[in-house]
């Protein structure tokens, strides 16, 4: 892959990277799209990372499908399927992480420790494998794409971030390979996850309440009475150092996670909050 990255570098080829787990939805699929209007050769990772799961995550039960990953591949224009083996990319005495500290304490960090580690272990893995002058993630994931444009800035990583929307079924439901283990009613009902972030921007935005645990107390209420649902977190961070906030003001970010019935499912949404108006001195 280096060599083949290193060839289409040396005849001017721009190189888009989307690095994925596989199993492949139209949130993917957006995702590529976006990597082929930023670059002229667009890569397409396909490797469920045993250093971001946790010992009792569901690395085993992953869903996987390679044959239909490829075919959606070719579909979608994708060039090259960077598909790497365990015995690749941990061989015997392996020994390297890479670390964002602070913004991976709360939120995902909180409930699945380790899990930042492996994620930004892997990604710079494969920036380094694949040379990539871009690379695409989804908003869906929202502390790991601010985790991973950190980590490119701390460490020089000479790749563009992009950040893509969040692809939504018609009922709010955030596209992710995990809706798989839902039932067909808890898939209906997981629309209340969005209901949920929605709710917050509108008393935020709209009713100007800039308290995070008025907004919070509200939201949970949501959850309430539905015996397949527990809330895993519903938490309010600034979206420079990740750390939950009472008082809101500037760029924040609305996330949560919940279990529903097997699966553990994440959403947020960045709201723009008026910034405090500073008293002018005179
Ligand atoms: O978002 C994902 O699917 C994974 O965390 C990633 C970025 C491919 C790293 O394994």
């Amino acid at each position: 892959m280096q060599q083949l990255s290193a060839s289409l570098k040396a005849e001017g080829k721009t190189i888009g990277f989307v690095p994925t787990m596989g199993y492949l939805h139209d949130g993917h699929l957006s995702l590529i799209k976006t990597a082929h209007a930023g670059a002229q050769v667009v890569v397409v990772s396909i490797y469920v990372n045993p250093a971001q799961f946790g010992p009792s995550e569901d690395l085993s039960n992953y869903p996987r499908d390679i044959e239909r990953d490829q075919l959606l591949c070719r579909e979608n224009g994708v060039d090259i399927i960077f598909y790497p083996d365990d015995g690749q990319m941990y061989p015997d005495a392996y020994a390297t992480y890479v670390d964002v500290e602070g913004l991976t304490q709360h939120l995902c960090g909180a409930t699945r420790p380790g899990h930042f580690r492996g994620v930004t272990t892997i990604v710079n893995k494969l920036f380094n494998i694949v040379q990539p002058d871009c690379a695409v993630f989804g908003q869906k994931d929202g502390q790991q794409a601010l985790v991973i444009k950190k980590m490119v800035k701390d460490l020089h990583i000479p790749v563009q971030i992009i950040i893509a929307p969040t692809i939504r079924e018609k009922n709010g439901l955030a596209l992710s390979s995990r809706n798989k283990y839902l039932t067909p009613k808890q898939r209906k009902e997981a629309s209340v996850l969005y209901k949920a972030l929605q709710l917050g921007e509108h008393l935020i935005l709209d009713k100007g309440e800039l308290k995070a645990s008025v907004i919070i107390d509200e939201i949970s209420k949501l959850f309430q009475n539905k015996p397949d649902f527990t809330i895993d977190y519903i938490t309010i961070v600034d979206t420079l150092k990740v750390q939950p906030i009472e008082h809101l003001s500037g760029e924040i970010m609305l996330a949560l996670a919940i279990y529903v019935g097997k699966a553990r499912l994440i959403d947020n949404i960045i709201i723009q909050v008026p910034r405090d108006q500073i008293p002018e001195i005179h």
